[in-house]
């Protein structure tokens, strides 16, 4: 295997535009049931929005969502090709049933379990449109998050994988197995799993073929993924990895940008979808303490002076206590 191809690890986190911050707050704390672990603001571009972080337990990488409420700034986003469809998070197998139950007492339209790959899954909804999976994969071993309804058993474990939808396949699948060191490992139908090291939770990306499907969005806007990161372990591989992309050809590599919690480097993959490389070595406890991770909005420190400007059109927001 080319060195190249080790850099990767698997997801690092999933960053998508919904609605508005509390209606997000409550679905990914109550019912998906993930942990808060960060709330602060977008750090690009001028607009004042949140930037909200749910994870596991214990806040770690590759179980990071992170979301932009951008009611706030009013600019919808059109889904459709080009884009992740679906984010999948995996659960304990036996506790699909539990999941059917608990997505129907919040009202959560889905149609039962349906299965791919071999695996029982249940497809949902977020208020904002954007498209779930919860799939049973016993061999996924992180420690979920707990709430008053939902216990260690049936607690999501992290992401297992995301679904891109992509109107040819060829070249994205060249982006994933030859610069990214992905494997083909499965097809059905329209859907392609690659995977990465050991695959599994975590370490599976899957295409869809939606060949006659319109091309959505790329802005920020409510209702669209808008990119999905993958780990490297530091800023030397970060920097590998953007010099091998950059030598095969894919020069919109981007420069690194500082998130406070990783560094990031960008690149869009040829089927339209925006990939990251975030890096693993920071992490969320370095401006609060991990027991209380969420609770109160964090800057950046090139932020810190503009902190009135910056936080006065917020929506205000309440977020679970710490357990
Ligand atoms: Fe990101």
């Amino acid at each position: 295997m080319r060195e190249e191809h080790k850099l990767v690890t698997g997801i690092h986190h999933v960053t998508s535009c919904v609605a508005t911050a509390q209606e997000d707050i409550d679905f990914f704390t109550r019912v998906i049931g993930q942990r808060m672990i960060k709330q602060t603001v977008l750090f690009d571009g001028k607009a004042p929005i949140y930037h909200l972080y749910y994870a596991n337990a214990n806040a770690e990488i590759g179980t990071v969502m992170t979301t932009f409420p951008y009611r706030q700034d009013g600019r919808k986003g059109r889904r459709g090709s080009g884009q992740v469809a679906t984010t999948a998070y995996s659960v304990n197998e036996d506790s699909l049933d539990f999941w059917v139950k608990h997505l129907s007492k919040y009202g959560v339209a889905h149609n039962g379990i349906e299965k791919r790959f071999g695996k029982n899954l249940i497809h949902f909804a977020h208020p904002a449109g954007l498209q779930f999976e919860i799939i049973g994969d016993n061999r996924d071993t992180r420690g979920g998050w707990t709430t008053d309804e939902i216990n260690e058993a049936n607690s999501v474990k992290g992401f297992h994988n995301v679904v891109m939808s992509v109107r040819e396949t060829q070249a994205q699948h060249d982006y994933f197995v030859d610069a990214l060191g992905f494997q083909k490992t499965n097809q059905e139908g329209d859907y392609i799993e690659y995977s990465i090291g050991e695959g599994g939770p975590g370490k599976t990306i899957v295409l869809r073929h939606d060949a006659n499907l319109p091309q959505g969005s790329w802005t920020f806007g409510e209702g669209t993924v808008h990119h999905v990161a993958l780990a490297v372990a530091d800023d030397e591989r970060q920097k590998e990895l953007k010099l091998w992309l950059e030598g095969l050809g894919y020069t919109d590599a981007s420069e690194q940008k500082d998130r406070n919690y990783f560094h990031s480097v960008y690149c869009r993959s040829p089927g339209g979808i925006l990939t990251e490389f975030a890096t693993c070595d920071i992490g969320f406890a370095t401006d609060e303490p991990l027991a209380e991770l969420g609770q109160k909005l964090q800057l950046p420190p090139w932020f810190e002076s503009r902190r009135e400007e910056i936080v006065a059109p917020l929506e205000p927001i309440t977020v679970p206590a710490p357990r």
